[in-house]
């Protein structure tokens, strides 16, 4: 798949089945550092003061079996070969589907996922080589076809983003690759952001907190009420 034009990916496509569902799936995507945790908190919170029904979920490790994947994945002790990263990933996302984001969605629920798909296509699509076209195949198994409805990515410089975790406890197995790996995996985020033109959208993560929180919640107002949604001014 050639990575610098524009590609059109064959997804979404219909559901099989379980659709269509009452909520709605955001998701935040990007490098380590770049602010999506912190985005993601504040949009749940958020949502959350407006009385409308939030899950917050996250990749890797929403579920119990997940956290046992996260452990497997991001701490430093083993060295899973790419193949194996994108397997658990998607083993990860599979159950996370199945058992958090699905039945969420049928309750109506908004589901904020701090990190979803694009996070197989940036990590072992662009910076470890895996082509992409296979990755594409794997997201819609492990997902059922479910996509996200919005998807905020966080961009932001490597150098920024890796600065703003020195010395955290969160600094995981990618974060501790060097830039060029990082750099890659960035412009996998831009990649899946402009194959998605109508439902992604590229925030400056490097802004300001509440300025990019604050052009978030004209973004998910929007997306909400495109989707049905009353949104009560607050
Ligand atoms: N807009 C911002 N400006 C300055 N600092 C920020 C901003 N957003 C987040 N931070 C700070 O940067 C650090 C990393 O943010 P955060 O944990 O939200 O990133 P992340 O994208 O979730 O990283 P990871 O992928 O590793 O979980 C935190 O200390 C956070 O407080
Ligand atoms: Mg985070």
């Amino acid at each position: 798949m050639r990575r610098d034009g524009p590609v059109s990916r064959r997804w979404p496509q219909p559901l099989e089945a379980g659709t269509p569902v009452a909520g709605l799936l955001i998701a935040v995507e990007s490098i380590g550092g770049s602010g999506k945790s912190t985005l993601a908190a504040r949009l749940v919170q958020w949502l959350q003061e407006l009385n409308l029904g939030v899950t917050a979920s996250r990749e890797p490790g929403a579920t119990s079996f997940g956290a046992e994947l996260r452990r497997l994945l991001l701490e430093g002790r083993f060295a899973p070969v790419p193949w194996a990263d994108a397997f658990l990933f998607e083993a990860d996302r599979a159950q996370t589907c199945a058992t958090v984001i699905e039945p969420a969605l049928s309750a109506g629920h908004i589901v904020v996922s701090d990190r979803n798909l694009y996070g197989t296509i940036a990590y072992q699509g662009f910076a470890s080589g895996i082509d992409v076209e296979i990755i594409d195949v794997l997201n819609r198994a492990a997902t059922g076809g479910r996509y996200p409805d919005l998807i905020l990515v966080m961009d932001a410089e490597p150098h920024l983003a890796l600065e703003r975790k020195r010395g955290s406890k969160l600094k995981d197995r990618f974060d501790e690759r060097d830039i060029n790996f990082q750099a890659a995996a960035r412009e996998g985020y831009l990649f899946a952001a402009r194959r998605d033109p109508d439902r992604a959208h590229v925030l400056d993560g490097a802004g300001p907190e509440d300025v990019v929180f604050a052009l978030a919640q004209q973004i998910v107002r929007a997306a909400l009420s495109a989707h049905g949604f009353a949104v009560p001014r607050a």
